[in-house]
């Protein structure tokens, strides 16, 4: 490992507009729970039922059973790790161009990062559908004690901030991260299995755009192939040894 990290100190040391690319494994640390790989939430919950648009728009209990059981009181005790800080410390040494997430837990905000994009929305916010007001984390889930599904004061149906599968991603966000991966000098990817698209198609873009590609991921992933340096490595155990 200390070859590889001394690799990757070379490669940052010349790179000022770094992508920081983080999904699930990222905030695994925090004890939140990946959805693939050995003990993956989707191996428990099938996301066509209880992450699905369509069938959320149907019968939305699937998910809000999901949300009120097994994410809020995950997400609500999880707190940012020695990933998520060390990130925060390239960025104040001028190293960070953007970090791109696909994680919807709000960590990396929590530990000071102030450039996030979340492709895949957040779930700190839950919108009304008729009216379009806002409802925290927290008041979500007041709002669940009460009843399933949780309706806003305007009698109307709530929308997790989250992206269902089968949504589309908010095009703001997807322009921006396409735009950060074209542009910056180094992609680093951060505990992703990078099989979920249109996300997964960033670190292609940043290759081809000439940016050199890290992938720090547990398990294999489909752009080893392509990347210029690989860590079997738990994320923030890399990003430590990093800083
Ligand atoms: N350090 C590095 N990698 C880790 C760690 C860790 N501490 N813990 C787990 N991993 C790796 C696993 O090997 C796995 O390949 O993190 C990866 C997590 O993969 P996924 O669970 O598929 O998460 P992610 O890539 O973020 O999924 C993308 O899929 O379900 C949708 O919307 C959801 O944003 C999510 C998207």
């Amino acid at each position: 490992m200390d070859k590889k990290i001394s690799e990757l100190k070379k490669i940052v040391a010349t790179s000022d507009q770094i992508v920081a690319f983080t999904g699930a494994g990222f905030s695994a640390e925090s004890g939140i729970s990946t959805f693939r790989g050995t003990g993956g939430l989707w191996s428990k919950y099938d996301p066509n039922i209880y992450a699905n648009i369509n069938i959320f728009m149907q019968d939305s209990t699937y998910y809000w059973n999901f949300f009120r059981d097994e994410r809020y009181p995950v997400i609500k005790k999880a707190k940012p790790n020695d990933g998520h800080y060390a990130l925060v410390e390239l960025e104040k040494r001028g190293k960070i161009y953007r970090v791109i997430t696909q994680n919807i837990d709000g960590l990396h905000q929590e530990a000071g990062q102030s450039d996030v994009i979340e492709l895949h929305g957040s779930t700190r916010k839950t919108n009304c559908l008729s009216c379009g007001k806002t409802y925290t984390i927290d008041e979500t889930y007041k709002l669940l004690q009460k009843e399933l599904p949780p309706k806003c004061s305007c009698g109307g149906n709530l929308k997790p901030g989250t992206v269902l599968f089968g949504e589309p991603l908010p095009q703001v966000a997807l322009d921006m991260a396409s735009l950060a991966s074209k542009n910056c000098d180094l992609f680093l990817v951060l505990g992703s299995s990078l099989v979920v698209y249109p996300a997964a198609s960033m670190p292609m873009i940043a290759k081809k755009s000439g940016a050199a590609l890290v992938i720090v991921n547990i398990d294999p992933t489909p752009m080893d192939d392509i990347a210029d340096l690989i860590f079997r490595e738990s994320a923030s155990k890399v990003l430590s040894k990093l800083i």
